[in-house]
């Protein structure tokens, strides 16, 4: 594929995923700590969020790096539940303005 059709098609597919993004889902804390219970300890436990040189410094480097751990442990989460780990996150230990 040329390369502006590749871009062509990463914005369109990017166009097309923004609904899930943006619907209308109340994060669930409890759950969010669950999932990480169950899907996030094979690389770093908890200790990794407050640790004092910790590499999140925004809210959206927060749900970056939950994305990329998400693919990197093959955890699967769906938008519904990579919301609910990231308010879990963001209310346990980092506490960002959003
Ligand atoms: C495949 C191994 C692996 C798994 C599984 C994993 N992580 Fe990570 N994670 C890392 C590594 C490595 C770092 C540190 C990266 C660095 O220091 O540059 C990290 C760092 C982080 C950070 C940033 C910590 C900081 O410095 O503030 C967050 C948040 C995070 N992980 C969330 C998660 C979540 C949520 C899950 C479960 C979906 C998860 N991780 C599962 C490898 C993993």
């Amino acid at each position: 594929m040329k390369s502006r059709e590749h871009v062509l098609a990463v914005v369109i597919s990017m166009l097309l995923m923004t609904p899930s993004w943006a619907a209308d889902h109340k994060p669930n804390i409890k759950h969010g700590e669950v999932l990480v219970a169950k899907k996030c300890m094979g690389c770093h436990d908890n200790r990794q969020y407050t640790r004092p040189n910790r590499i999140i410094h925004t809210y959206e480097d927060l749900r970056a790096r939950v994305e990329f751990c998400d693919s990197a442990s093959n955890a699967n989460f769906s938008f519904d539940d990579l919301d609910d780990v990231v308010e879990y996150l963001n209310t346990t230990y980092y506490k960002f303005k959003k």
